[in-house]
């Protein structure tokens, strides 16, 4: 864990040597710092095995992440770096779940803030890893919010945190990725249903709707603009909805412009209602009562962190779900399928739209 605490930590002077950006435009083969090539032919029945994976997941620290970076870690197949805000909660968590200590490693990530995604850039190349998979799962949800909040580069939180931060995280990470040698390569986006107005859920109100951007396009800053990306009035629970729905939009233009030049699969999902997690954690409290057993019981749509965590460390391993620009859902039986989208989050022109207003609020163009 010492060591885990130190390379957290890594001062920005010592990760300049290894320093590389990526532009839209300019994502290049380079030669990652592998320690071991995919596969070796060094096992004495002289099978070839394949060398231990390294997922990225961000917060990794409670809920979805925690039981995903668990499942992984269990199988000793895989090497969790936990991107976490929270450096000591992280590490006890994954003590708590019983994660060997050398099946993962604690890297600072606040995804409020783009110099904290930057940094961890350079801390988690500094360590000297492959980067086989990408996973964006962290999450804020402010139902209650009765004002916005904002991240420190001024955006409203929950776009800020859940689309934005991740959006250059992953840009950053794509070469990464595409210099890894592992067989199967992957950037994964978690979404929801409740940004799908094609579903039951996603027709609650506030129903997601991006509009036409314009309140993205103004910075989301409540100063000349709206904080809201669709210009309206703030509402945490739309904002949460409207990040879903830049999520998914968001692999799909990953997948669109980047699948056949890197061989990187891009995927997105919906794991199921897992109703007991931190993600309710601002919810009234007579809700967080009464979700679990609604969930459970009425819409039967509940599934537990642990089975949650099953589905996604497939999408992050599973040989058969290779398949790029997918967003995939589980039945009654869990078994995997490919489900559709709402007519909005699978919008080519606002998807293109959605990258091009984000990669200049980020900073990449
Ligand atoms: N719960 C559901 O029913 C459900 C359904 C569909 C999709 N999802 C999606 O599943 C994902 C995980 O959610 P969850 O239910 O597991 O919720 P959760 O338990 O609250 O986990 C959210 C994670 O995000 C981290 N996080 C929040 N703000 C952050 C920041 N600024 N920088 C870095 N990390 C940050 C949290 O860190 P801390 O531990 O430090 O707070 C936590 O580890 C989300 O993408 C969510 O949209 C959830």
């Amino acid at each position: 864990m010492a060591l885990q605490a130190a390379t957290s930590f890594l001062p920005s002077a010592l990760s300049a040597r290894k320093e590389r950006v990526s532009r839209s435009a300019d994502i290049r083969a380079q030669t990652a710092a592998v320690s071991s090539p995919s596969v070796t032919p060094a096992s004495p029945s002289g099978k070839k095995t394949l060398r231990k994976g390294t997922a990225v997941i961000t917060g990794a620290s409670s809920g979805l992440g925690l039981a995903t970076a668990k499942a992984l870690a269990e199988t000793g197949k895989w090497h969790v770096i936990m991107a976490c805000r929270d450096f000591l909660k992280a590490s006890r968590a994954a003590k708590a779940a019983g994660m060997d200590k050398d099946s993962f490693t604690v890297v600072h990530l606040d995804l409020a803030s783009l110099d904290s995604v930057r940094q961890f850039v350079r801390n988690v190349r500094q360590l000297e890893m492959p980067i086989d998979v990408v996973v964006c799962n962290a999450a804020v949800y402010q139902p209650t919010a009765k004002e916005p909040s904002y991240t420190a580069d001024g955006f409203e939180m929950s776009v800020g945190v859940n689309h934005l931060g991740h959006f250059l995280l992953a840009r950053e990470l794509l070469s990464d990725l595409q210099s890894s040698d592992y067989p199967s390569k992957r950037l994964i986006i978690v979404g929801s249903i409740t940004g799908n107005t094609n579903t039951l859920a996603g027709n609650v109100p506030p129903k997601a709707n991006l509009g036409d951007l314009r309140g993205l396009a103004g910075g989301l800053n409540g100063v000349g603009s709206s904080v809201m990306i669709d210009g309206g009035e703030f509402d945490g629970a739309k904002a949460y909805k409207d990040s879903k729905v830049c999520n998914m939009l968001t692999m799909q233009e990953f997948h669109r412009r980047y699948h056949e030049e890197t061989g990187v699969t891009f995927a997105s999902l919906y794991p199921g209602c897992i109703a007991t997690t931190g993600l309710f954690r601002e919810h009234i409290p007579l809700f967080r009562l009464l979700f679990p057993p609604f969930q459970k019981y009425i819409t039967k749509g509940y599934v537990s962190e642990e089975e949650a965590g099953k589905r996604l460390a497939q999408v992050v391993s599973d040989p058969s779900l290779t398949k790029s620009g997918v967003y995939w859902s589980w039945n009654k039986n869990s078994a995997s399928f490919e489900n559709q989208l709402s007519e909005e989050a699978s919008d080519a022109d606002k998807a293109k739209k959605l990258w091009e207003i984000s990669e200049k609020l980020v900073g990449l163009a």
